[in-house]
């Protein structure tokens, strides 16, 4: 099996950091590579750019250009040559986040971040795009029990209502893509929906 490209998406609280592990097995159990990894972040410079995208006060757009800026160092340095060689990427957030964050949270231009999509990516989108959804008052609600909030996990609600309508519209234009996983339901019950996008690629 060659390499696949696989994103995990979602609102904050929607419960995809559970399954990264057992997908990267799951995966990993037909011998080939896998590469965790996760957006924005991935590399050294990727992920000193995270630090100041979580925890820096700045604009919709500087916010997005460094996004981009750490999504192009993972591309060229990471993603890149692991699926060159074969390996399979498993990456925690990716461009779509970018649509649903910036351009639906935010409410940065989508007709932008598409040219930067297209500039930063050179084509390179994901086999399979595996978006928790979950209702913005059960995201809340987990995301009340975890650690300390970042700049994102500060928003107020309206701002996670933006963010899932940015993430409906992004698996409208790409329903192949886009795998909906219904995130409100037990942790099993989220696995057997996981497994069986992947089984319906022969994956
Ligand atoms: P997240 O991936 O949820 O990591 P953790 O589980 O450690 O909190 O956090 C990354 C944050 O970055 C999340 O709030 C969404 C935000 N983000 C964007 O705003 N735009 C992007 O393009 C990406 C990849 C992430």
């Amino acid at each position: 099996m060659g390499g696949r490209f696989i994103t995990l998406e979602g609102i904050d609280g929607a419960g995809k950091s559970t399954h990264l592990a057992a997908l990267a097995e799951r995966l990993a159990a037909s011998g080939q590579e896998v590469v965790a990894t996760r957006e924005p972040g991935g590399t050294p410079l990727a992920e000193q750019l995270r630090e100041l995208l979580l925890h820096t006060t700045m604009d919709a757009l500087t916010e997005t250009l460094l996004v981009f800026a750490a999504r192009r160092d993972h591309l060229a340095t990471v993603i890149e040559p692991a699926l060159a060689r074969g390996a399979s990427v498993l990456c925690d957030r990716y461009t779509d986040a970018t649509f649903a964050y910036q351009g639906g949270g935010r409410g940065f231009p989508l007709d932008v971040l598409t040219q930067l999509e297209a500039w930063v990516q050179q084509g390179r989108q994901p086999d399979l795009t595996l978006w928790f959804d979950v209702a913005p008052e059960t995201a809340a609600a987990r995301r009340a029990t975890a650690r300390a909030p970042d700049r994102f996990e500060q928003q107020e609600a309206a701002f996670f209502e933006r963010v899932r309508a940015g993430y409906v519209e992004r698996a409208e234009q790409a329903p192949t893509r886009i795998v909906r996983i219904d995130a409100g339901l037990a942790p099993a019950e989220v696995w057997r929906q996981i497994d069986a996008a992947l089984a319906a690629r022969g994956w």
